[in-house]
């Protein structure tokens, strides 16, 4: 028999699954690690952490499968996007990786905008300078850190390390690299120019691959910490959004995902290089060869769950331990009793500042409407609420850039709760699809994988062979107009708010 390995270097942990040829789980497991938030609006993690928890989890299921390790023909990797993992000229970790949802990078922006010029920047990034995005966070450490940035001879993105750690390449692949924002989208290769403006040199990044070529091979040490054959080939890979892309089947125009994770994406396949002038959604190259992707992206989704799990449903989470099921299962059940609109409660998810469509690094999380009716079970529906609301802004805006939209298929750990998928039914006004696999991008790099190791013949292909649509919910058109006034109220909420997030920064900043 024949295998595939897929690793997801996540935000709360990293994935590690074995599929068979179809696509079919043989095993999986995942380890967590924790997030470091120094300050408001900061967000690290430490790249030890990340590998620590690859080798552990993809020696855990090889054990747990009892397959021969032999059989695996190759490995793709996926993970969080846009990390900034620096690397001295021995590969050692020159601090802990500034990821993704990090906002404390304005003012790089404005200067990496004013060094390239905003719209030569867009022509060559397909974007405008973000936050998000690890060029700022390069520059960020180079204005203050020096002692370290004088240091670094390698800047890589986090699945990009754990490629380092496990075949000793330098290496990655077009759709990741475009969150760098030092790749030339439309060329699909590292611009000059751009690094150029901005101080920074070629020789520090990585050999760029198409997300199904092979990039380099498992080492002997990896071997013997993973349990893996030296000589595995390891591909490409993608970025968590491409790699589940890939792995939920959006590899044609019209199909469509929603993903609630950490962040919350809706993403498009995209036949050319389609640019929001406003630069409120995405334009990356997809994982597909002479394919790109268009993508919203909310930065507090799952999190804004998560958050308040943690802080406020401790009953839920001993319950759940006690009876052996996931906390969120209960908190859908207490968030089903209440009816669209959360009795009047509206719930903004900016808790790390929002990228689409506000692009504002300072807006924050708001509750508005409370009063002293609402229960616990108000501000769980309204958080669910708010977060799609979030996603439908995204949808609005590719949907207005003449990107067809066919069928939308749900996933991430969000996309497991049927009230939640519910929602987006309702209030997108389409039907929300779910397809046969969970694994989303860990299943996108293996069938990546698939294809380099010669397979399948094309990465659509591997996508028909091993994906095909579970469950259909239709919106209710009943409800559709109560959640559209909600809807109409959440964006005046950040238009009334814009002025007063910026005032709390300014305090919050001293
Ligand atoms: C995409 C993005 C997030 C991260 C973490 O642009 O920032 O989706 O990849 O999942």
């Amino acid at each position: 028999m024949a295998y595939l390995l897929g690793v997801d270097i996540g935000t709360s942990g990293t994935k590690t699954v074995l599929f068979d040829v179809h696509g079919r789980t043989v095993a999986s497991d995942m380890q967590e690690y924790p997030l470091y938030q120094p300050k408001n609006g900061w967000a690290e993690q430490d790249p030890e952490d990340w590998w620590r928890a690859t080798h552990v989890s993809a020696s855990n299921v090889l054990r747990k499968s009892g397959v021969d390790a032999k059989e695996i023909k190759g490995i793709g990797l996926s993970g969080q996007m846009h990390g900034l993992v620096l690397l001295d000229r021995e590969g050692k970790v020159l601090r802990k990786s500034i990821i993704w949802c990090d906002q404390r990078t304005t003012a790089e922006c404005a200067e990496i905008t004013e060094k390239v010029g905003a719209k030569r920047l867009i022509e060559i990034t397909a974007n405008p300078a973000l936050t998000g995005f690890t060029a700022s966070k390069a520059m960020w450490v180079k204005n203050n850190e020096p002692e370290i940035f004088d240091k670094v001879a390698r800047i890589l993105l986090p699945k990009d390390y754990i490629r380092y750690k496990l075949t000793g390449e330098f290496a990655t692949e077009v759709s990741d690299a475009s969150g760098m924002q030092f790749l030339d989208v439309p060329k699909r290769r590292w611009s000059g120019e751009v690094l150029q403006k901005l101080g920074l040199r070629e020789d520090m990044l990585g050999k760029v691959y198409e997300s199904f070529e092979v990039s380099g091979t498992v080492h002997r040490e990896a071997a013997a910490l993973t349990g893996l054959v030296p000589g595995t080939p390891v591909v490409g890979g993608g970025g968590d959004q491409a790699a589940g892309a890939v792995g939920n089947g959006i590899v044609r125009a019209g199909v469509i995902s929603s993903t609630i994770g950490t962040s919350g994406v809706v993403f498009a396949h995209s036949d050319t290089v389609t640019i929001d002038p406003n630069g409120r959604v995405h334009t990356f190259c997809h994982a597909v060869p002479n394919t790109w992707h268009i993508m919203g992206v909310t930065q507090g989704a799952g999190l804004s769950l998560q958050w308040f799990r943690n802080q406020f449903c401790r009953d839920e989470m001993s319950t759940a331990a006690a009876m052996g099921v996931d906390p969120y299962q209960l908190m859908d059940k207490e968030a089903a009793q209440v009816g669209p609109g959360a009795n009047g409660l509206v719930y903004l998810p900016y808790l790390m500042g929002e990228r689409t469509p506000h692009l504002d690094a300072d807006c924050r999380g708001v509750f508005f409407g409370l009063s002293s009716t609402h229960t616990k079970r108000d501000m769980l529906r309204a958080i669910m609420e708010g977060v799609v609301f979030s996603l439908r802004d995204c949808l609005e805006i590719i949907k207005a850039l003449g990107v067809p939209v066919g069928e939308v298929r749900a996933s991430g750990g969000g996309g497991k709760s049927p009230l939640w998928r519910q929602m987006q039914a309702d209030i997108f006004g389409t039907e929300i699809q779910t397809v046969n696999s969970s694994e989303g991008p860990a299943l996108g790099a293996a069938l990546l994988a698939g294809v380099g190791t010669g397979m399948y013949k094309s990465v659509p292909e591997a996508c028909d062979n091993a994906i095909g649509v579970l469950t259909r919910q239709s919106g209710d058109a009943a409800v559709k107009p109560i959640y559209d006034g909600y809807y109409k109220l959440y964006n005046n909420l950040y238009k009334s708010l814009a002025s007063d997030f910026k005032a709390l920064a300014a305090l919050t900043h001293q």
